[in-house]
């Protein structure tokens, strides 16, 4: 039986969510393995052994939003708050073009100093200085005119998790937000012709097999060019300090799953992955990952964005950081490349 459902998956990319819960819940090592073989050779398929690597920054710690799980959430009187002038960010953007970045991901808290007025400025200034280079934003909801302004300035691919698909577990964790507008935030970037990014916490308190599923069904239907998952890490001075947060072991079997059901996605092996286990994104690769984000932002900062707890950042040169990841990639069988990394499928309109 499971094994018919894992060769339905690998053949046709897509499970009913009978067949995901089933799946999910009578996965042994077996039928794991011969899982994530599947998803290797999917991944194989569409992105060869390569794993781009991206140069993320993160521009501000500041954020309106309360989220439950994120230590960065308003309410945290504990976080060091910072924000990168213009001039940091593109010297930042510089250092990472120095050493071969050819994407640069701007990740920030929802922080209203960045206005659309600001960022155009800004990515407009990027592209003019780097302009074989991709931008991403990840800087959380805006309105479609706000989304299209930064847009049309040039930015290529926009981060914005769905966090949860299941709307009940999402209004628990998302004070004063609305898992509608999530959505459409997510259907205007695409609309707007963004390379979309979407993806979920694995382990979050009340969090089911099913919840599991329907993120994935999610995921299948709104057809994202990037997916972005990680296990929920308790973070100190949050309401969830005191839970026991997501595993590695369900994080490589999802990424497998994911692959899966979107073959020609971006998949990241994430830091939050990296964090609670050293080798989780070595796993990750194998299980269909393509996607690393070493960290740009300058050193100071780098303590003071933390999203969860055990963060692992280096204070390490950003070339030492990149040489280091790059022989990880490599001892697991992986050729690190520096391209852009478009998802196959996209062409800006
Ligand atoms: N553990 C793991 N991931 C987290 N994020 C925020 N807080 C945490 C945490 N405590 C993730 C969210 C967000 C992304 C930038 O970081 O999914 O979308």
């Amino acid at each position: 039986m499971i094994k018919t459902i894992i060769d339905k998956l690998y053949k046709y990319n897509c499970l009913e969510k009978e067949e995901i819960i089933y799946l999910l819940k009578n996965l042994d090592e077996k039928s794991r393995e011969y899982l994530i073989n599947k998803a290797y050779s999917t991944r194989l398929k569409s992105y060869g052994k390569t794993v781009f690597l991206r140069g993320l920054i993160e521009v501000t710690n500041f954020c309106t939003k309360t989220c439950l799980y994120c230590g960065i959430r308003a309410e945290n009187t504990n976080a060091d708050r910072y924000r990168l002038t213009k001039e940091e960010i593109i010297s930042s953007c510089e250092n990472g073009y120095n050493l071969g970045y050819k994407t640069f991901v701007l990740q920030g808290g929802e922080d209203p100093f960045f206005t659309d007025e600001f960022l155009v400025e800004l990515i407009t200034e990027i592209k003019y200085k780097f302009p074989e280079c991709a931008v991403t934003l990840s800087l959380g909801e805006k309105s479609y005119e706000s989304y299209k302004k930064l847009y049309d300035a040039g930015a290529d691919r926009y981060l914005l998790r769905h966090e949860t698909a299941n709307p009940k577990l999402y209004s628990s964790l998302h004070p004063k937000m609305s898992f509608e507008n999530r959505i459409t935030c997510l259907k205007n970037l695409k609309k707007i012709g963004y390379q979309v990014g979407a993806g979920f916490l694995i382990g979050l308190p009340n969090q089911t097999i099913e919840d599991l599923a329907m993120d994935l069904l999610f995921l299948k239907n709104l057809k994202p060019h990037m997916v972005g998952i990680g296990p929920f890490i308790p973070q100190k001075d949050t309401p969830l300090r005191n839970e026991k947060g997501g595993d590695s072991y369900t994080t490589i079997t999802l990424l497998s799953i994911i692959r899966l059901l979107l073959p020609d996605v971006l998949l990241p092996a994430t830091t939050a992955l990296g964090t609670i286990d050293s080798t989780g994104r070595e796993k990750a690769f194998k299980a269909g990952a393509n996607v690393i984000m070493p960290n740009l932002s300058p050193f100071e900062c780098r303590a003071k964005y933390s999203l969860y707890d055990g963060k692992v950042f280096t204070d390490n040169e950003s070339a030492e950081e990149k040489r280091k990841i790059e022989e990880k990639i490599k001892n697991a069988g992986f050729e690190p490349v520096m391209v852009r990394g478009d998802n196959i499928t996209w062409k800006r309109i």
